[in-house]
């Protein structure tokens, strides 16, 4: 098959992305690609407020389609089709994102290729980055392009962890673009919650990294908190009673107490959570014998995450493949590699047929 061409567009929440990808049978390069975050303005209002996000969307786009078209060097005819993510996320935001590919679908007459969310999560640890040439003589500017290959030995099913601001949950990868849900949160996204403690703790937003920042100077055994559900007998999360208990030691504490405790109760926090997701995803694997365990979602940037995850993977004896740092938060990046594999299989809509869906299911598009 010829190598497939795809811009891709992801607007589902607080990041604009724009990339080019090119590739198929089990490569895809990413020939450019630029993410415009809004996290500043979120910041402002401790969260994000869908109708503002939109607005900025529409901004961003304006100013990297074509920035990223001209630095791919690519028109529209190059385009094999646009891959976007309609679902799921904030419908004002996705909305923007999946607009403008279909105004550029119908005017450049080309295929959508329609992305769930965590499909380009997904695809973002399945992937990994190929090594450059390290010959000093041999490299140019085309060898620089980032280029992603498929695991070289069997990787089918795969357990993929996807946590983010948005989404916990737990998906069996069984063949390209086909997926189980097998866990989901019933509450709070992992993301969510740590955004949350953050907050109450005078920390900013997006509350992740300043967290766990702050962990590291405290005792992650100076709290014990229930890791919520871990004998539930299923794979399902819940954050929001450990929400609450977090929030009872706060005001438990005195004014004194506050500022000097503050990092133990991070610290134990993040343990909690780290501990949950781990426990929660190896009963999974035991369950359904990955031959491959993924990581991925914003909150794959947790160090401690990464290497507790790490350490459960050997001791279970699957391997572990982590979403690359560059690409752990939204970008579109993810969204065309991802689409390269769902345009492979057949999934091309026209401009018509494609709708914004903030609570698609990763079921959406039944195997071709
Ligand atoms: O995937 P993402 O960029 O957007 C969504 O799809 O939600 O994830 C953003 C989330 C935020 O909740 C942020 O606090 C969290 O990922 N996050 C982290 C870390 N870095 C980002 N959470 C814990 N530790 C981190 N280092
Ligand atoms: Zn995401």
């Amino acid at each position: 098959m010829s190598e497939i061409t795809l811009l891709a567009i992801e607007t589902s929440c607080d990041e604009t992305g724009v990339a080019v990808v090119r590739g198929g049978a089990g490569k895809v390069e990413v020939l450019a690609q630029q993410v415009a975050s809004q996290m500043d303005i979120h910041a402002a209002t401790g969260g994000v407020v869908p109708e503002v996000a939109a607005r900025e969307h529409v901004t961003a786009l304006q100013v990297m389609l074509p920035a990223v078209l001209r630095e791919a060097r690519v028109v529209g005819k190059d385009l094999s089709g646009i891959a976007v993510t309609v679902g799921p996320g904030l419908q004002p935001a996705l909305a923007v994102g999946v607009n403008a590919a279909r105004a550029l679908a119908y005017a450049w007459q080309k295929p959508l290729v329609p992305v769930h969310h965590l499909e380009g999560h997904i695809y973002s640890a399945l992937l990994r980055r190929a090594a450059v040439s390290s010959s000093k003589y041999q490299v140019s500017s085309k060898s620089l392009t980032p280029t992603y290959l498929l695991p070289a030995t069997n990787y089918f099913p795969a357990l993929a962890l996807i946590v983010s601001g948005g989404h916990t949950q737990l998906i069996l990868v069984r063949d390209h673009v086909t997926y189980e849900v097998v866990g989901t949160t019933r509450d709070d996204a992992a993301g969510e919650a740590f955004d949350k403690i953050a907050r109450l703790l005078g920390l900013p937003y997006p509350g992740g990294p300043p967290l766990s920042q702050l962990a590291r100077a405290g005792s992650a055994t100076a709290f014990s908190f229930t890791r919520p559900m871990v004998d539930s007998g299923d794979f399902h999360f819940s954050f929001s009673g450990l929400k609450t208990a977090v929030l009872y030691a706060w005001r438990a504490l005195s004014e004194a107490d506050k500022d000097q405790r503050k990092a133990d109760l991070a610290a134990s926090f993040e343990q909690t959570v780290v501990d949950t997701l781990v426990t929660k995803t190896r009963q999974a694997a035991q369950a359904f014998s990955p031959r491959l365990l993924l990581l991925a979602g914003g909150v794959a940037a947790n160090t401690k995450l990464r290497e507790a995850l790490s350490r459960e993977a050997s001791r279970l004896g699957m391997p572990l493949s982590i979403a690359p740092p560059a690409l752990t938060g939204d970008n579109a990046a993810m969204i065309g590699q991802a689409g390269i594999f769902a345009y492979e299989r057949g999934r091309q809509s026209t401009w018509r047929d494609i709708d914004a869906s903030a609570r698609l299911p990763i079921t959406a598009w039944p195997r071709q």
